[in-house]
Formats: structure tokens, sequence, C-alpha cells
């Protein structure tokens, strides 16, 4: 069980529910709504990592519904809690499943699973304003240019703060429809408040569900204050009903961290081109080209260049390294003042030591480069581990798979591969060895010795001449 938070004389004991059990019918998809992922993670994801920034993960409650056990595993490594809402009869209905795991709270935040753009600072602001007004519910409203959609806001008067009601869009009048303000779907309530009059809603509307919206007028109804306060970013409260609403926020969420990086002190030209997602951690002075994707939990380091076409996942990219256009990256790491590309295909497991040079139509996959180590063109090295300075020419295999199983090929320090060997593992090649261009390498090879595996040349001089004579003579 986790631990009961503690009241104090001044603060609320606060709890955050995310709303996360809807299907997304709107979508048409197979898959969540809250799992679709703009900027590279689930919706559902960044709404929770920017409640962690309020409260700690365990007065976090995430209701699932719709393919619960799928939603749960996507972002249970939040440690957050989960509530199962397994019918799901309407966002009402979402917070009266929730009573008694926020039995124990004075005042909870709802938030909406499928509106990732907030910030942890209009949370703050709306919890705020809910305690300093002394109200029962408080809700986010923002001023949309085009509302279509979300429930409108009717207030008290113009200049009231207070609010009466929640209208629907399928239930609004023709008036009401002229409203710009909005709900945004966020919420402060006073917990004892919420659920001693829940009971009260109904499904007497167009879908037949419990509307959380409802309780604005309920409280009304019992003389219960309900105020509202308005953001003034009006991105923030963007929700993702349709694939083309979730395309807006992800290039709202992409563009926020290319200036969040400019602010930082990385270079990105052209940042509308580029894909980065929000956990990607850049240093100062890199340089980022036109048409770069940085995906995952990429992490580079400074004064490196990162050029066009390169698509880098979950890498480790130290200070000073070069990636040449059009490179695929993939789970690797690349020490300091590297060169890879352009063409480079660095699959899991890769490690470029420091200077090391990886070049144009080089594949590696478990491959260790030692430093200043060069593999520099059309190679294909795979659970390789090959030491400092080593030069791997043109051309050059490890043939690491025999149909059954992987082997391992160890090249040591200093070794020169000339072109076009295939090198079949296991297989170790000693220090400062010599392998002859064109070599097919079956057996180890000691330190400081040549190896030449190639049948001899063989040559007929005047040949050609010989055989044109014969053909003559037919
Ligand atoms: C809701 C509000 C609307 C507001 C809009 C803001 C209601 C009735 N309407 O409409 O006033 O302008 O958000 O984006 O609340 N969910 C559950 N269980 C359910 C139903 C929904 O957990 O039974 C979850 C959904 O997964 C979603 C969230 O609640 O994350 C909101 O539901 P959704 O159906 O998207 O509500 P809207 O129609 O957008
Ligand atoms: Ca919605």
């Amino acid at each position: 069980m986790p631990k009961k938070p503690q009241a104090t004389a001044s603060l609320p004991r606060l709890a955050i529910a995310i709303m996360a059990a809807g299907k997304g019918t709107r979508l048409k998809s197979k898959h969540p709504k809250v799992l679709h992922e703009i900027g590279g993670k689930p919706i559902l994801a960044h709404v929770i990592a920017t409640a962690t920034k309020v409260v700690p993960a365990k007065d976090i409650f995430v209701i699932i519904g719709h393919e619960a056990d799928r939603v749960r595993e996507a972002v249970g490594i939040s440690g957050v809690n989960f509530v199962l809402q397994a019918e799901q009869r309407g966002t009402g209905h979402a917070l009266m499943v929730a009573r008694e795991a926020l039995s124990s709270y004075d005042q909870v935040i709802v938030l909406s699973g499928d509106a990732p753009l907030i910030t942890a600072e209009t949370i703050q602001n709306l919890s705020d304003f809910h305690s300093a007004q002394k109200a029962t519910m408080t809700l986010l409203t923002a001023d949309l240019a085009n509302p279509f959609g979300y429930g409108r806001v009717v207030r008290k008067s113009a200049k009231s703060a207070e609010v009466k009601s929640i209208v629907e869009e399928k239930a609004a009048s023709p008036l009401q429809k002229k409203i710009r303000e909005i709900n945004s779907g966020f919420y402060a309530f006073s917990v004892a408040a919420l659920y001693q009059h829940i009971g009260s809603l109904s499904t007497d509307n167009p879908h037949q569900e419990y509307y959380l919206t409802d309780m604005a007028a309920v409280f009304n109804r019992t003389k219960k204050k309900v105020v509202a306060i308005k953001t003034s970013d009006a991105g923030e409260v963007l929700g993702s009903n349709t694939r083309a609403e979730m395309m807006e926020l992800d290039a709202l969420l992409r563009l926020a961290k290319c200036r969040q990086l400019l602010s930082e002190g990385v270079t990105i030209y052209y940042p509308q081109t580029c894909v980065i997602d929000s956990d990607v951690e850049i240093g100062t002075d890199t340089v980022i080209e036109p048409f770069v994707q940085l995906r995952g939990k990429t992490r580079i380091g400074s004064d490196c260049r990162i050029r066009s076409y390169s698509v880098i996942k979950d890498a480790e990219i130290a200070d000073g390294v070069t990636v040449q256009p059009g490179c695929i990256i993939d789970d690797a790491r690349i020490a300091t003042a590297a060169i890879v590309g352009p063409y480079s295909r660095l699959r899991p497991g890769t490690e470029v030591g420091e200077g090391a040079h990886v070049g144009n139509f080089v594949e590696t996959k478990k491959a260790k480069l030692g430093r200043g180590s060069k593999a520099n063109h059309l190679t294909y090295l795979g659970d390789a581990e090959i030491g400092e300075g080593v030069n791997v020419g043109a051309g050059t295999i490890t043939c690491n798979y025999d149909g059954v199983k992987k082997h391992k090929t160890i090249i040591e320090d200093g070794v020169f591969v000339g072109s076009d060997s295939t090198l079949i593992a296991p297989i170790k090649i000693g220090k400062g060895a010599y392998i002859g261009a064109a070599s097919c390498i079956t057996e180890d090879v000691p330190a400081d010795a040549l190896a030449l595996g190639r049948a001899r040349q063989t040559t007929k001089e005047g040949w050609v001449k010989e055989k044109q004579g014969a053909q003559s003579r037919k």
C-alpha cells in the first residue's frame, strides 16, 4: 500500500487523477488513444511526466479501462497507481470509480490522458487558484478561435469568475456554440464535496454517459462555489480526439523541443524539418542540419555536427563527433571526435572509439572499434572486437554467422586488414599482424605475422594473341 499523504495546516493533501480509460473512437484505431505517440512517446506518458513534476508518482492515479493491460504496461515504469474503469461510462463515471483511491486526499486535480501539452506551472496555478478561491470545483479554461467540439463555459456573468455550467457541443444551443471559452477538461475538486455529490450525475444526454462536466451545474444547485481560471496559452489545453489534432500536437511539441534546445545553445538549421523526441539531450554548440531525426533517449555531447538525413535512435554520442549525411544509428555509442558516415549503419551494441572513423556503406552490429581505428568503406563488422589503431580495408567482411550460431572476431591493436578480406569467425588476429588483400582467413593469425589466404596469381603471357590467332584460322 502506498504511504498515505499527511495534511499540513496550509497545504491540502493533493492527488492527481488522469482519465485515460476511453477508447478514442474518433481515431478509428485498434490501439488505445492514449498510447498513440506524439513527440516520440505515448500521449499519456507526456501527461504523467508533467504530473510527476507537481506531485510524487504515489499520489498520481491513472484511470484505465480500454486495453487496460497494454496501457499499464506502457507507462507502469513511471510508478503511478492505476484505477480500473472496466466499463467506460463517461468522464463522470471515471471519477466515480476512483472514489476509494482518492478518499484520503483533500484536493484532486483531474487531467485528461489525451491532452499532453499541459505544463506543471499551469497545473500548480489551477491548484493554487482553487485553494485561494475556497472553491468546490475549479475548471481550467481557454479562449479558442475554433471552439468546435469542446464543452463551452457558461459563466454567471461576463466578468464573474464563477461558472454556472458547462455545455457539451452536442447539447449546446446556437447561442452557446458561439461561446469561445472552452472547458479544457482539467479541473481541481475538493474531494469530499465531489464524492458527496457525484451520485447526482445522470446519463440524460446524447451519449448516455456520466459527464464530469455536469458537476458544475450539480454544485450550483447545491450552492457550492464553481470557478474558472483561464490560461493565457490556449495551446496547452488542446486535446487529441482525431488524428489531425494529434499531428498538430506533435508538430507543436517538436517545435517546442527545438526551441528549448536552441535556447540551451544548440544550433538547429531549418527546425521545421527535424524530428527531435522529447527526451533527447544535446550539448552546447552542437549543430543539427536540416532533415535529421533524433529519437528516443539519444544523448549528444557538445561541439558535434549531425549532418542531414541521419536517423539516430537511443544513441550516446560524446563531444566533437561528426555524423556525416545519411547515417542510421540505433542504440550505439560513439566516443569523442569520432567520424561516422556518410551512409553508415550502426546497429545495436556498436561502440565507436575515440577518434575512430566509420565510413560509407559500413554496417556494424555488436562491434567495438578501438581508439583511432578506421573502417572507411563497404564493410560489415558483426560481433567484432577491434583494438586501437586498426585499419580495416574496403570490403572487409566478418563472417559471424554459421547458419546456427553467431561467432566472434577479435582483431588486436595495430592490425592492418587488407581490402576485400573475409574473416571467418571465431577468429583472432594478433597484435600488429597484416592480412593480405582479398584473403579468406579461417585460422587465427599470431601477432606481427603476415597472413595470405588466396590463390596465387597465374599469368599466361601472350595468351590473348594466341587465342585471336586460333580464332582467325577457323
Ligand atoms: C471532454 C469534456 C469537454 C472538454 C474536453 C476537453 C466531458 C463530458 N467533456 O470532452 O467538456 O471540452 O474534454 O478536451 O467530460 N475517459 C475515461 N473514461 C470514460 C470516458 C473518457 O477515462 O468513460 C477519458 C478519455 O480516455 C480521455 C478523457 O477521459 O482521455 C476525455 O474523454 P473524451 O472522450 O476525449 O472527452 P471529450 O469529448 O474530449
Ligand atoms: Ca478529448
